[in-house]
């Protein structure tokens, strides 16, 4: 690993302490950071280095996914932390931040290469970034690189308008956009599972798939984030990133095609039958593991009249020779009966009728589980002996081991640090992504879906058991 300034905008934030300082820490503990590596922080609060310091060792005490307890590696860790106050809108704090900049690298004799993280609210995204360039930040010895949380803007335009900002400081290679599921290790391991396994690879294709299901099911409601959910709904929060990043994942079909080509070959949806193909729904009082649970309207800080989408369900198709016909079908939800994230693949079945005239199988299963769990099963047909021999299913179950697994913003800090981009969201896949999703905002906005209501607790509204109904398929492990 390369030496490297860190800088850390929102340094006194939520995410910094929940996630950045961990994995930062986590990188320290196996050696995947520099020994010349400094982090400066910045935020609006007056601190002291001192008190930056004792705020990130008690991060790593709450949510550290290994023991803080080791006094000499906490100590050698937190020293590298420097602390910087600022206001993003003020020009001299960026001055101030490059000399801190400087006299560190002077200090610890570093090569120049600078890291920006912006872990704060997209509206500054543009304007750091200008004053990144303005103020001689940018003008770096070595490499300059930008890292970037979702939301990548509100719709279509907004997004452009977003990536033209970014784009006057730093190029497209120098950007990189976090979408924390492509840091799942269960994604991560897709890839290598279907491209080093020929006999995955072979069936990877419409001749044996008969459907897709990717399923993002949550328990949690809105939370405290009512003000920005309430704007945004499932299908901004989760559906156009982490949804069709697992698609474009998936899809990639053993690096025959690209994801930027699978999201281009997603067949398009007019605005007027978005209610075809999309299902919307929000959910109302019910209760969760025996726990009763408000409705969506009666969260704090929810408009009572809101139609805001804690749920949608979609049907798409690849317009792509190996997924031509096959029906995939996307479904996200708050306050669902379980989390879960797991793709299933359902197969054909050629030999439904010549088997035997008795017996019906079920079709073969593939099914990735990607958390909270990870696990690969395949769900096979078997004779049941002590059951009068009856053919019944089976799962041919592999689940990892996840103890001493890196955790997503580990692997995706990392890869930034080394300047590896496969696991990030490139801005063309971003802005197909919007595309796509854009007659689905502007019916939602025009009323042209209903919305579907549904019970705290349930796998959404049964408007999305039809959605497959119709196919002739159902979801499954809905029980
Ligand atoms: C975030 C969304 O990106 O992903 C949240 O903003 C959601 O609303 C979260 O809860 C889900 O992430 P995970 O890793 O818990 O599935």
């Amino acid at each position: 690993m390369e030496a490297t300034t860190f800088v850390l905008f929102g340094a006194t934030g939520d995410l910094a302490k929940r996630k950045i300082y961990p994995a930062l820490y986590n990188l320290f503990l196996d050696h995947k950071l520099s020994k010349s590596f400094t982090i400066i922080g910045l935020g609006r609060r007056e601190w002291s280095d001192e008190a930056f310091q004792a705020q990130v060792e008690q991060s790593l005490h709450t949510f550290s996914r290994r023991s803080a307890d080791d006094s000499a590696s906490i100590k050698a860790f937190i020293k590298a932390f420097r602390y910087s106050v600022m206001d993003v809108e003020r020009i001299e704090d960026y001055h101030k931040l490059l000399q801190v900049v400087e006299q560190r690298e002077q200090e610890l004799h570093l090569p120049g290469n600078r890291m920006f993280y912006l872990s704060v609210g997209p509206e500054f995204f543009g304007k750091i970034a200008a004053s990144i360039q303005e103020s001689g930040l940018g003008s770096a010895k070595g490499w300059k690189r930008l890292i970037i949380e979702k939301p990548f803007g509100h719709d279509l335009k907004s997004a452009q308008e977003l990536n033209q900002e970014l784009g006057k400081a730093f190029k497209e290679e120098e950007i990189f956009r976090i979408d924390h599921y492509l840091g799942k290790p269960m994604v991560q391991k897709l890839d290598v599972l279907e491209q080093s396994n020929p006999a995955l690879q072979d069936i990877w294709t419409n001749q044996y798939i008969a459907n897709v299901q990717i399923t993002a099911s949550e328990t949690v409601g809105v939370e405290e984030r009512a003000g920005y959910y309430d704007h945004v709904g499932a299908i901004r929060d989760m559906f156009q990133n982490h949804m069709l990043q697992l698609l474009m994942t998936l899809g990639k079909n053993d690096g025959r095609i690209s994801k930027r080509q699978v999201m281009e070959s997603v067949e398009p949806l007019l605005k007027e039958n978005v209610v075809n193909d999309v299902v919307r729904g929000q959910y109302t009082a019910g209760s969760i593991q025996g726990k009763p649970a408000a409705g969506y309207k009666d969260e704090p800080g929810i408009d009572p009249c809101s139609t805001n989408d804690t749920f949608v369900a979609v049907r798409l198709r690849i317009d792509d020779v190996f997924w031509r016909d096959i029906p995939i079908y996307i479904r996200t939800g708050k306050r669902m009966k379980e989390k879960s994230t797991r793709i299933v693949i359902e197969f054909k079945q050629p030999f439904k009728r010549s088997y035997s005239a008795q017996e019906r199988t079920a079709p073969n299963l593939l099914i990735f589980e990607i958390s909270p769990n990870e696990g690969v099963t395949l769900q096979i047909n078997h004779k049941d002996l002590p059951n009068k021999g009856v053919t019944s299913t089976i799962p041919v179950d592999l689940h990892f081991n996840q103890s001493g697994e890196p955790e997503a913003y580990e692997n995706l800090i990392y890869d930034a640090l080394q300047g590896d981009p496969t696991f990030f969201a490139h801005w063309d896949e971003v802005e197909l992504a919007w595309k796509w999703v854009q007659p689905i905002l502007e019916a939602f906005e025009e009323d042209l879906v209903p919305l579907h209501h549904y019970p705290a607790g349930t796998y959404g509204p049964d408007a999305s058991d039809l959605l497959l109904a119709e196919d002739g398929n159902h979801w499954w492990f809905d029980s």
